[in-house]
């Protein structure tokens, strides 16, 4: 199903997604040379729960994951790229964390993600990666114009993908959203322009390009949730929900202080 929100519900959207774009950026702040991926969880809990917000991913329990997720936040170290269950683990100089957080406000949901390196070391090839995936997201963003299509969105996250060299995986990717987390449309990060659906005000749509260094297959952990890089090799992801309006994307999940 496709939802087109109404102002309201865009408003309750606006509120969300300043929210996610919020803890993350708090959360971010946090995670530090020592910090345990379980305690990133109980921040984000907390911060959930103050804001009277609801979490989208404790009870889900979706047919690919052995579910409910149980946690509130996704956190993916270096190899693990979508899902990543909070474990007990503490973070070491140099890992590329990936945080990846949805919520709903009366109703209705905001999802983004964002990847980073923990501590003082500058892995290039991890910069690298995170830096691509944040320009297909801002060229993604960039084709969201209302009367372009799906095709378009997917068809800018892949040629800045491919041009800076990486495969592209196309089993997960974006996705409608609004009363519930994930909806149609699909918005795989490869496609050709001018195909699928039309983008019309009132839309929302969470992007998220996501690459692997050297490989597009996934492996999952005995979790039941976790995905890997099939080569142990290091990933990257981004995401915002945005807002299709008459004028073009509106970025919802942006952080709103600094
Ligand atoms: N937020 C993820 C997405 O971008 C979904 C995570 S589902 C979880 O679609 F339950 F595993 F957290
Ligand atoms: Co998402």
């Amino acid at each position: 199903m496709i939802e087109i929100l109404n102002p309201a519900e865009l408003e309750r959207a606006r509120r969300a997604g300043a929210l996610v774009g919020d803890i993350l950026q708090s959360l971010r702040g946090r995670s530090a040379v020592g910090t345990n991926l379980l305690e990133i969880d109980r921040w984000a809990k907390a911060m959930i729960e103050e804001a009277g917000a609801e979490s989208c991913y404790v009870d889900y329990a979706p047919s690919f994951g052995r579910g409910p997720f149980g946690h509130h936040i996704c956190t993916g170290v270096n190899d693990a790229v979508l899902h990543g269950r909070p474990r007990d683990y503490w973070l070491a100089d140099g890992d590329l964390l990936t945080l990846d957080l949805a919520v709903s406000v009366d109703g209705i949901a905001a999802d983004a993600a964002v990847s980073f390196v923990v501590g003082e070391a500058r892995p290039a090839e991890s910069l690298a990666m995170i830096e691509a995936t944040e320009r297909a997201l801002d060229a993604g963003i960039a084709a969201a114009l209302p009367g372009n299509r799906i095709g378009d969105i997917s068809h800018a996250i892949g040629s800045v993908l491919s041009a800076a060299g990486y495969p592209i995986n196309i089993e997960f990717g974006g996705h409608g959203i609004g009363s519930t987390m994930h909806q149609d449309p699909h918005v795989a990060n490869t496609g050709r322009p001018g195909r699928g659906y039309r983008l019309r005000p009132g839309l929302l749509l969470a992007l998220e390009p996501w690459i692997m260094a050297d490989t597009d297959e996934l492996v999952v952990d005995d979790d039941g949730w976790t995905l890997r890089s099939a080569t142990g090799c290091r990933t990257a992801h981004s995401e915002h929900t945005i807002a299709i309006t008459e004028g073009g994307a509106e970025i919802l999940t942006l952080p709103t202080r600094r």
